[in-house]
């Protein structure tokens, strides 16, 4: 059963807290939850997941591999997940690293080691046997295809994270890929093996394929315990009214279809590739939480119309710790992008959304938000990005400046966690309502800082009555 309330104390005069508040509507409470990233990736969906998890039975992991970096901050230590989903960081919580993903063995077994040796690791762990294993030949695979790009021109190289994820997926679908099924058959993994090798002909370096055998094997043998059928186990949540909720990785811009093509992740980061990479059917899905940062970040290369360079880059990448979790990479900065905001709510048919990170931007002297493009031909976008790369590199943004909020001390956030929504300052509470008025989908949730408990359910409907989904879409 879902409970919108923070699961600390409930803020003042706030019933809907209540179990079965939610979602009178259809009659039943919501019990399967989206997370999915609005923006370019990094938007803290692992810290809204994390906040949800609270309340949920099963986490699970729909897509991406070890590209993500879900960093969690608690009080004794920080918890970092790549392949694991947030949920096995809670007792009672079932964490399912889904059908969608693609896992590399060895580095599981080490994320798992790790946080044994924390005592982070509190609930139960799950491997579906749909996911594709990602191998140490798929990371020489991954350098090599960035190699080529560059060769060939500069620009497009991707700017991956140098997982192997690209080349896993391509395997995937090229039916010749490894899945945790056949890697815990030590005869079928053999066999596999060798037909996976023979297409890799272009690669200096490989590893002995005996000596990857022994290693897989031996490693599967670790594993074999975790690797199953999950979807089942969900059908039988769902069956149940056990809460579900599925955590994104990556995000709307980095789909492989609808993002920045062709910079952009090999999977499906959109609430569609949320079931896709889970077994849910459409209709138990019950919301979408669309998570953005109060501005953005993007890592790797593509266009990112948004992004401010000089002194102000440097103080968002400063302020907001904007470094890779993956790669530490320092992340590129700029402002919240209301167009790509618009087209992801459109594409994953948001619910409510979660805005992250607003403490980072207390104190500025105003804060600009980029409300449409203007492109070289003189046209006005609002809610469509260009699908070419190209195109959406020469727009430029039309910005409008909003008065900032003072910073975030330690005395404001003691103020919004015991008072709630009516401690946030009102240029921070006037945001919000902009970017629900336009697009048409409350913001829900806020967060102001990195720990677990500076998370605030702003109540149904958010700082501003939704008026009922986008404005109509005129092309
Ligand atoms: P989370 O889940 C930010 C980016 C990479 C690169 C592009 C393709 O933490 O939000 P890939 O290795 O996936 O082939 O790289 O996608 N990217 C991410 N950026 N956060 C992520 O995950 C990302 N996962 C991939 O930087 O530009
Ligand atoms: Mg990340």
């Amino acid at each position: 059963m879902w409970n919108r309330a923070p699961p600390g104390p409930p803020t003042r005069g706030d019933k809907s807290h209540l179990p079965g508040a939610l979602r009178e509507d259809r009659g039943r409470p919501t019990s399967v939850i989206a997370i999915v990233g609005a923006q370019f990736g990094d938007e803290a969906k692992g810290k809204i997941t994390d906040y949800l998890a609270a309340q949920a039975r099963y986490v699970v992991r729909s897509g991406g591999g070890p590209n993500a970096g879900h960093s969690i901050h608690l009080t004794d230590g920080q918890a970092v997940l790549h392949q694991l989903s947030v949920g096995v960081l809670r007792r009672e919580t079932v964490g399912i690293s889904g059908p969608g993903m693609v896992i590399n063995p060895l580095q599981l077994e080490e994320e798992i080691r790790d946080l044994k040796s924390r005592h982070l690791l509190k609930g139960e762990i799950m491997i579906s046997e749909r996911a594709h294993a990602i191998l140490p030949l798929h990371s020489l695979e991954d350098r090599w295809e960035e190699g080529v790009r560059a060769k060939v021109s500069p620009a497009t190289a991707v700017g991956t994270t140098g997982r192997g994820i690209g080349p896993a997926y391509a395997d995937r679908y090229g039916r010749w890929g490894i899945r945790f099924a056949e890697l815990v058959r030590p005869h079928l993994l053999a066999q596999r093996l060798d037909l996976l090798y023979a297409t890799k002909a272009h690669l200096a370096d490989l590893p002995a394929k005996s000596e990857l055998l022994a290693e897989l094997s031996a490693s599967a043998g670790r594993l074999a315990s975790y690797v199953r059928a999950t979807e089942p186990v969900l059908w039988g949540a769902i069956a149940r009214g056990e809460s579900i909720l599925i955590e994104g990785a990556q995000s709307a811009l980095l789909d492989v279809d609808y993002g920045t093509y062709p910079y952009v992740t090999s999977s499906h980061p959109t609430s569609v590739g949320a079931l896709l990479g889970t077994g849910i059917p459409p209709q138990e899905l019950d919301e979408v939480i669309g998570v953005a940062k109060a501005y953005a970040t993007r890592v790797g290369a593509g266009p990112f119309p948004t992004e401010v360079g000089g002194e102000m880059g440097e103080y968002l990448q400063r302020e907001g710790k904007e470094r890779g979790a993956t790669t530490g990479r320092p992340r590129r900065c700029g402002w919240l992008d209301m167009v790509l905001l618009r087209y992801a709510a459109r594409l994953n048919g948001f619910s409510a959304l979660a805005i992250t990170k607003a403490d980072v931007l207390g104190g500025l002297e105003e804060i600009p938000v980029a409300v449409a493009y203007d492109t070289p031909g003189g046209e006005r976008l609002t809610d469509y990005p260009p699908a070419l790369a190209e195109d959406l590199e020469k727009v430029r943004p039309v910005y409008r400046n909003f008065p900032a909020w003072p910073e975030f001390t330690e005395r404001l956030k003691e103020r919004v966690r015991r008072e709630g929504v009516h401690a946030l300052p009102a240029e921070l509470r006037g945001l919000l309502a902009f970017i629900t008025a336009e697009t048409g989908i409350p913001v829900e949730w806020l967060s102001y800082g990195p720990m677990r408990d500076e998370t605030l359910w702003l109540g149904r409907g958010g700082t501003a009555p939704a008026h009922g989904g986008l404005p109509p879409w005129s092309p």
